[in-house]
């Protein structure tokens, strides 16, 4: 029997989990479309993590040099190591360049060239003619284009009749028993109220899950929420192995120092003093794919040329560049650097780690943003009423390693596609059919197990766990004995789960419960993430497995997939726990269009 909660249910057409730039954009597009739309999100929009994003949005405008999107679409299949679905990322890249001049219009302060136009940098893995030099493609606004950005979609959400619902946090989807999404089950963080959002569509644009790990550069926020709420109704999760680790997050602290320190003449060096991109990218240098050079900077570590008292981190220089240029196009990292690490960046070098950034694995889409529930007979099949978008996604366009600036142009497309495909299936004002009585017992069930939870281990001591043991078992090099340790580790942390306990019973701002809630979702990622990369017994992209060194195309050009029926009843539930169910889906080897042919694949050399 479910928990007595009052519930007050509301009827929209479309239901947006997440004010991020893909919810944001997302919004805008279903409202302006006349769509009477509600955004849930767990904190004011503006305070979502594309704040942070920093170096640029990646089109091929061709603002400083030529450029065209065939030469992105080239180069993010290839940063994609293959793993990327090519109609996916012909979508992207072609409809990146109006994206781009949508925000202009929008409002976004963008920097500026001498004569006017949006400025673009350079950036790791961004070519003109299919590798052959290095393209300014990243159009920027100084170094805080997220936030440009972010604060944009909000004022032009508000334009039209959205309505947002601040502070409120998504609990469960809501299903229905032909197995379609009706909406979303969410407490209020203000009065403690209940609330059923019921919606034709529900979009899930939660962001990652970087908190699963000990040092990222992902807001306490990013803790990958829809994503666990799409495993607990039964759905798959793909490509969770794939995890990105940044080359230059601030050692310690883990902040973002940009790419586009690098794209502006910044470089990394070890103990010895050299520039040991070089030898590891003879062309490209310290303008490789992240992988690439965060693989590189942990080679050096691990062979004892790392800097400092423990030689455990490397050296980013900026202190050679301009002062005009770190006070224009600069300042944020500026002010980062100084504060988080005190560094003046123009007379001394910033201590720099790889650190986790961006998680290409997420809820399996089409390039319409409809999340799929593949079968066996039907690896694209779609999941009813349900969507997904921005980094909770996997469309696949980043494949098994995003490039810097995709982020922010996967949000903006993919945000604006589910507005454009919404528009296509469901009307406004369609009525919604009753529900079925126990339709929100589970979720209930599973709310009121944390609230009640009364163990003796604190959220922050089991998470702790968790993230440590990610970063020791799941980071840049990996390597079967030692993934399968790390299954083990988080097993007994599931174990321990169950004695969780929380001092707070109250439902009005309970933070001890956000923090429950929150971990549990953590909790569920980080072992869909360990078993796809025990699995995989390769390396492509940000997946590096020390026992198999090599890409497996024969094998391993698939999707992985994974299930998790355990993580269904939440972690402080009694009983045994089954382990992720796994499978794969095909890569798309055939693009949208016949404008651009098929990329196919070898060896992957910057
Ligand atoms: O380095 C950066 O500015 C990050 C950009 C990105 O992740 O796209």
């Amino acid at each position: 029997m479910s928990p007595s909660y009052q519930i007050t249910e509301h009827h929209y057409d479309v239901v947006i989990v997440g004010a991020g730039g893909a919810g944001l954009r997302a919004t805008l597009g279903m409202s302006a479309s006349g769509f009477r739309t509600a955004c849930i999100t767990k904190v004011f929009p503006t305070r979502s993590h594309t704040v942070a994003a920093q170096g640029g949005i990646g089109a091929a405008l061709g603002n400083m040099e030529e450029d065209n999107w065939r030469f992105h679409m080239y180069d993010t299949v290839k940063g994609s190591d293959w793993l990327g679905d090519q109609d996916a990322i012909e979508y992207l890249c072609r409809n990146a360049i109006p994206a781009v001049i949508e925000l202009e219009h929008f409002g976004v302060p963008f920097s500026r060239t001498p004569d006017g136009k949006i400025y673009q940098r350079p950036f790791g893995g961004h070519t003109a003619d299919y590798g052959k030099k290095l393209v300014s493609r990243a159009c920027a606004a100084a170094d805080r284009t997220g936030h440009a950005i972010l604060h944009t979609l909000y004022q032009q959400s508000l334009k039209h009749q959205a309505e947002f619902f601040v502070e409120y946090i998504a609990l469960d989807l809501v299903m229905s028993a032909d197995g379609s999404c009706v909406g979303v089950l969410a407490w209020c963080l203000e009065d403690g109220s209940l609330h059923l959002f019921r919606g034709h569509q529900t979009v899930l644009a939660t962001g990652g899950y970087g908190r699963a790990y000990f040092s990222c550069t992902s807001a306490h926020t990013c803790t990958g929420d829809g994503n666990a709420m799409a495993l607990r109704a039964g759905l798959p999760l793909q490509d969770m192995e794939f995890v990105q680790f940044h080359p230059t997050g601030i050692y310690g602290a883990g902040c973002l120092i940009t790419e586009g320190t690098r794209g502006e003449g910044g470089y990394l060096t070890n103990s010895a003093g050299e520039r040991f991109m070089e030898r590891y990218a003879p062309s490209a240098k310290d303008l490789a794919s992240r992988d690439v050079v965060s693989r590189a900077m942990t080679v050096e570590i691990n062979e004892g040329r790392g800097v400092g008292p423990l030689k455990d981190h490397i050296f980013l220089h900026l202190e050679h560049l301009p002062a005009a240029t770190l006070h224009e196009k600069l300042p944020g990292i500026s002010e980062t650097a100084k504060i988080f690490a005190g560094v003046d960046v123009t007379r001394e070098p910033i201590p720099v780690l790889p650190t986790v950034h961006y998680n290409m694995g997420g809820v399996p889409t089409n390039y319409h943003a409809e999340a799929l529930r593949p079968t066996a007979s039907d690896p694209d099949a779609v999941c009813p009423g349900l969507m997904a978008i921005g980094e909770a996604a996997c469309v696949s366009v980043h494949g098994a390693n995003r490039l810097g600036t995709n982020s922010l142009v996967d949000l903006v497309v993919f945000g604006r596609a589910a507005a454009l495909r919404t528009a296509e299936l469901i009307k406004p004002g369609a009525a919604h059919k009753p529900l079925a009585k126990d339709a929100t017992d589970q979720a209930l069930a599973r709310f009121d197990r944390h609230r009640q939870a009364a163990g003796k281990y604190g959220t922050a001591e089991l998470r702790l766990r968790l993230q440590r043991a990610m970063q020791t078992h799941c980071a840049v090099f990996r390597d079967g004995k030692f993934i399968a340790e790390g299954i083990h580790a988080v097993a007994e942390i599931r174990s321990d789960s169950r004695e969780l306990g929380i001092s707070d019973r109250s439902l009005i701002w309970n933070s001890d419960l956000v923090e429950a809630l929150e971990y549990d979702n953590l909790l569920a990622q980080a072992e869909v993430t360990l078993a796809c990369a025990h699995n995989r017994t390769e390396s492509r992209g940000a997946h590096s497995r020390e026992d198999f060194p090599n890409r497996d195309d024969e094998k391993w050009m698939i999707h992985s997939l994974a299930w998790h029926d355990g993580a269904v009843a939440g972690a402080v539930a009694g009983g045994d726990v089954k382990s992720p169910r796994l499978g794969s889906r095909p890569v798309h080897n055939y693009t949208l269009t016949d404008e651009v042919e098929y990329i196919p694949p070898k060896p992957r050399v910057y």
